[in-house]
């Protein structure tokens, strides 16, 4: 019979402490939410005794989520246990997890105690949280590095005082694959009283083997993978929960387990968790990243446009990702641009693909990356012959006044008539400028995408933004490249609005 896995998240807890600033109860909220709706069986919610913040939160959040199992951290001390308890009292089921040092170096240079010592901790400590819930974890810090006799006795000891789950954390990163299946082998071999609880694994990545081992771990045994979306926290940061479960369910035969996550909920949970940590996602990060399911070159997209799972192991939609994206650059062959015209809605007879590809290699090998409305354009605009009218920026200010609003204004050019709007808002310049232009112009869009690049030209430093824009699920660029970052924003939005403007007009004709 198939395992299932339980999934422990614990990117209000390990991933935050790793933030620049802590998240806002607000923030934690929609987290906590989003995890719930993802599926997530135990949901960290973060280290209560740490800050009156950490714990008003967990209090808040604790009322919220009904279908997760919520969990907060405790040292193998009273104080820590009780807080715990306290704040997670409003929930009819919760986890309390305690971790101590178990490694020689934790125990003799962080806590200064003897082995004997640290199993007492454990022991009293699991057993007062047993007066709270019946759902104790104890989590052997640095097991990585402990001696296996060591965490075997320790082990036992724990499972005997009431531990329901024995976490094995690799703190540093420091095991490989091979070394960690070995470690859980063995605990499941030498601990005689092991099956009475679940082994769970907590892997960070700091030599980039977080998920490998925690995978490994599952074929050694292990049925609670702890973990983080995104792989944020400590340092290189935690095993990346999305690419975990993704790889149990790739290999679901291979592993026979099974986890309950609703798989549609990964990309958005990730985008959530991205942009409300303000952690970006690298374009080439596994399962999330925006070049996860692109691709580049000519044979790959040619293959891809001929059967997806040439070039494809997950179903993009399988996450809740809408599309594949084909990069259409230099590299790109004819299949590509064949294919990005056909999606705008155009018949072959209607343009001329020998010309268009001529033509779109000229244009990507200037420009880097082409969009589907260059495409349009190459096609279909003799830009020599006909006259397109674009908006021209006259002139923009933004003036910020002592209680934080901020009053936009912008004069724009269009076929020699000038047009002005202003307002004011408390969103801030960005919000203020799109509110304006949108005013303005009447396109109504989403910024998806921000880039600032610094580049030096001669004594001047040139701020280069570059915008990715959703409109009616379309994407359009737009840039801009001035000394100042603002004024290149402006010129970017209106840059994307130009492209939108000149596509609609050719879709008219
Ligand atoms: O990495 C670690 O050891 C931890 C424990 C508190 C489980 O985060
Ligand atoms: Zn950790």
């Amino acid at each position: 019979m198939k395992k299932k896995i339980i999934i422990l998240d614990t990117t209000l807890r390990d991933g935050e402490q790793a933030l620049k600033a802590s998240l806002t109860v607000k923030k934690k909220i929609k987290i906590a939410l989003a995890l719930e709706n993802m599926g997530i069986d135990v949901i960290e919610l973060g280290f209560p005794i740490s800050s009156p913040g950490d714990f008003k939160s967990i209090q808040k959040i604790s009322k919220i989520i009904k279908t997760s199992k919520i969990c907060s951290l405790a040292r193998c001390l009273e104080k820590d246990i009780d807080v715990a308890a306290e704040a997670m009292k409003y929930s009819n089921s919760f986890r309390i997890h305690l971790f101590l040092g178990t490694s020689d170096i934790h125990v003799q240079s962080k806590l200064r105690k003897n082995f004997s010592e640290i199993i007492e901790m454990a022991v009293s400590s699991i057993k007062r949280a047993r007066q709270y819930t019946d759902d104790v974890e104890f989590s052997c810090e640095d097991a990585g590095r402990t001696s296996i006799n060591n965490l075997c006795q320790i082990i036992k000891k724990a499972i005997k005082a009431g531990a329901k789950t024995i976490n094995i954390p690799d703190t540093v990163g420091y095991t490989i694959p091979e070394k960690f299946s070995q470690i859980i082998r063995e605990i499941r071999e030498k601990v005689d009283n092991i099956d009475k609880s679940i082994i769970s694994v907590h892997c960070h990545n700091d030599l980039g083997m977080a998920v490998a081992n925690s995978i490994c771990a599952i074929q050694a045994g292990a049925r609670q993978i702890e973990g983080t979306i995104n792989g944020i926290g400590e340092r290189a940061g935690n095993a990346a929960l999305e690419e975990v479960i993704m790889a149990i369910s790739l290999h679901k035969k291979l592993l026979n387990a099974y986890t309950n996550i609703k798989h549609k909920e990964i990309y958005k949970t990730s985008q959530i968790v991205s942009q409300l940590c303000h952690m970006p996602i690298p374009i080439n990060k596994a399962i999330v990243g925006s070049n996860a399911f692109s691709h580049s070159s000519g044979i790959h997209q040619d293959g891809v446009l001929k059967n997806k799972k040439n070039y494809e192991i997950i179903d993009p939609n399988s996450i809740g990702l809408k599309e594949v994206k084909l990069n259409l650059t230099s590299r790109s062959g004819r299949a590509a641009v064949k294919h990005y015209m056909k999606e705008m809605g155009y018949h072959q007879n209607e343009y001329d693909i020998n010309q268009l590809y001529l033509n779109f290699l000229k244009l990507a090998d200037k420009k880097g990356q082409v969009f589907d409305y260059d495409l349009e354009v190459l096609a279909f605009l003799d830009e020599k012959k006909e006259k397109f009218s674009y908006f021209k920026l006259k002139k923009f200010s933004i003036i910020v006044d002592n209680e934080n609003n901020t009053t936009v204004s912008i004069r724009l050019l269009l076929q020699d008539k000038e047009y002005e709007a202003s307002l004011t808002t408390d969103s801030g310049p960005i919000d203020g400028l799109y509110k304006v232009l949108k005013k303005l112009t009447n396109y109504c869009f989403t910024i998806q995408q921000c880039q600032l690049t610094f580049e030096k030209k001669g004594e001047k430093e040139i701020k280069k933004i570059d915008i990715i824009v959703n409109y009616n699920n379309r994407k359009f660029h737009g840039f801009g490249l001035t000394t100042d970052i603002i004024e290149s924003i402006v010129y970017a939005m209106i840059d994307a609005i130009n492209n939108i403007q000149r596509s609609e007009k050719i879709k008219k004709n």
